[in-house]
């Protein structure tokens, strides 16, 4: 059996579609095979499972591993030696030499996939996934490691254990940890109150969420992990540090990923002996709502832990974007000179800090206008960004404006801080500042 990521041309036989989770970039192959009534779903990204197929056997099983299936009369071609799952934002197809196994690799792929989906059996997924083994080409990951208990690794940590990976935070004090869990029992609940139609979570969710998640002060604790995502102070001596230690501790095999910001993936894989299994896996704040992950190689990085880089990201429920190892990758790129020229506009008296907020919001659609997004990512954050970035392409575009500096030297890094471009003294109705 190969696993590929097109269906291609020369392989006229379709057998077999399985549809689960929402739609995504990559998936407008799936549309075509549709049926009006779940396509216009699928196209609207509400979650879905679907399975149209030829063979009966195979609906009923994964019909009772799901619960519930919309039944179809198969859309297959003829051929009987290509199969294709679209699982979750992601296409694969199969050439079975052996059309006999076709049908049971096909499964185990599906529900290997499918078990980390909100809307799984997990129970049933046990059992069921027994069928996969000896199938599955693809790098398996099961156990994550977190670096770092902050708002991004917290938030990480949150989106993995809800996806049902083991989820293992190291912190280098209680404290911290005791803040991030807090931060993700927050959310959970947000989350919860939110209800799964409106694509949160059901209570049982949010327990089974907590049940995957475990903290640590021991570095050796990350040792047999598949993955480890590190989410540490945005400081290149001391990741590379961290890097190291880790390096002579983690499985040889793991891969290793950083959410930094702006900091070369490249100089980081370099404090250890394994460039090819390093990649930028960069998420969003806050973590649990934004649908991006921007994932990183570098010229050392292996075509297969890549591959497999951007499928651990679906599995994380995220939309993932390739991209490679130029500073500020595809978002910060736009976003970091945008943010930067509001401040000057400000500084200019283009307009008040309101009223730049404001204006983006309304003429633009934007959610937060840029002052209240600085208060939210950090002024420290983006001050260090504007440090790297510049250093990197010596434009004046990604330089930091002088009122920019002057809050972060006088410690209001913004919301976090409860001081920044708006004063936070009531969470609920913050204050601008007038600062020039
Ligand atoms: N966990 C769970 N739920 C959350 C949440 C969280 N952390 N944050 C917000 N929510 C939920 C709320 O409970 C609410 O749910 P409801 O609709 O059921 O009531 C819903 O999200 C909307 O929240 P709010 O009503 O409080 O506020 P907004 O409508 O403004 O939404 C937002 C909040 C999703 C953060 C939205 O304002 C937004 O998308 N802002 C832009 C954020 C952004 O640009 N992030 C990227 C920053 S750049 C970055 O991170 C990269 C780095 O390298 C710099």
């Amino acid at each position: 059996m190969q696993w590929g990521k097109t269906v291609p041309e020369s392989r006229p036989g379709v057998y077999v579609i399985a549809v689960v989770g929402q739609a995504g970039a990559g998936c407008e192959i799936a549309a075509d095979y549709l049926p009006p009534a779940i396509r216009k779903r699928w196209l609207s990204n509400q979650p879905i499972v679907y399975i149209g197929c030829t063979t009966r056997p195979l609906a009923v099983r994964i019909s009772e591993f799901y619960g519930h299936v919309y039944g179809m009369p198969s859309p297959h071609r003829g051929g009987q030696d290509v199969l294709l799952l679209t699982c979750d934002r992601r296409v694969y197809w199969a050439v079975a030499e052996d059309p006999a196994g076709a049908e049971e690799a096909m499964i185990g792929a599906f529900l290997t996939e499918a078990r980390h989906l909100p809307f799984a059996n997990k129970k049933r997924s046990k059992s069921a996934s027994k069928l996969t083994k000896g199938h599955y080409a693809h790098m398996n990951i099961k156990k994550v490691g977190v670096l770092g208990c902050g708002l991004m690794g917290s938030g990480i940590a949150q989106v993995a254990a809800t996806a049902g990976f083991d989820v293992t935070v190291l912190e280098q004090e209680q404290k911290f940890l005791d803040k991030g869990f807090a931060g993700i029992e927050k959310s959970l609940t947000r989350l919860v109150e939110r209800g799964p139609e409106k694509g949160g979570l059901t209570p049982a969710q949010k327990t089974e969420a907590q049940s995957h998640l475990k903290g640590t002060l021991n570095m050796q604790d990350l040792a047999d992990c598949d993955i480890v995502i590190e989410a540490i102070i945005e400081n290149v001596a001391e990741k590379r540090k961290t890097y190291a230690q880790l390096d002579a501790i983690v499985k040889k095999d793991a891969i290793f990923a950083s959410n930094t910001s702006s900091i070369s993936i490249t100089e980081l894989m370099t404090a250890t002996k394994r460039p090819e299994r390093f990649i930028g896996l960069h998420f969003f704040n806050p973590v649990p709502m934004m649908k991006l992950v921007e994932v990183v190689k570098t010229i050392a990085t292996a075509p297969e832990v890549y591959d497999t880089a951007v499928e651990f990201g679906a599995r994380l429920g995220k939309v993932p974007l390739r991209t490679s190892d130029k500073t500020g990758f595809i978002v910060n790129r736009l976003l970091v000179p945008y943010l930067l020229d509001a401040i000057r506009a400000y500084e200019e008296g283009v307009g008040s800090i309101t009223d730049i907020d404001e204006a983006m919001k309304l003429g633009c659609g934007y959610p937060m206008g840029p002052f209240t997004l600085l208060d939210f990512v950090g002024l420290d954050t983006t001050y260090y960004i504007t440090h790297v970035m510049y250093d990197e392409f010596k434009e004046r575009r990604f330089a930091s404006p002088p009122l920019l500096r002057r809050l972060v030297l006088a410690g209001w890094y913004g919301r976090k801080s409860g001081k920044g471009f708006y004063d936070y003294a009531d969470p609920n109705k913050p204050v601008p500042g007038e600062f020039v």
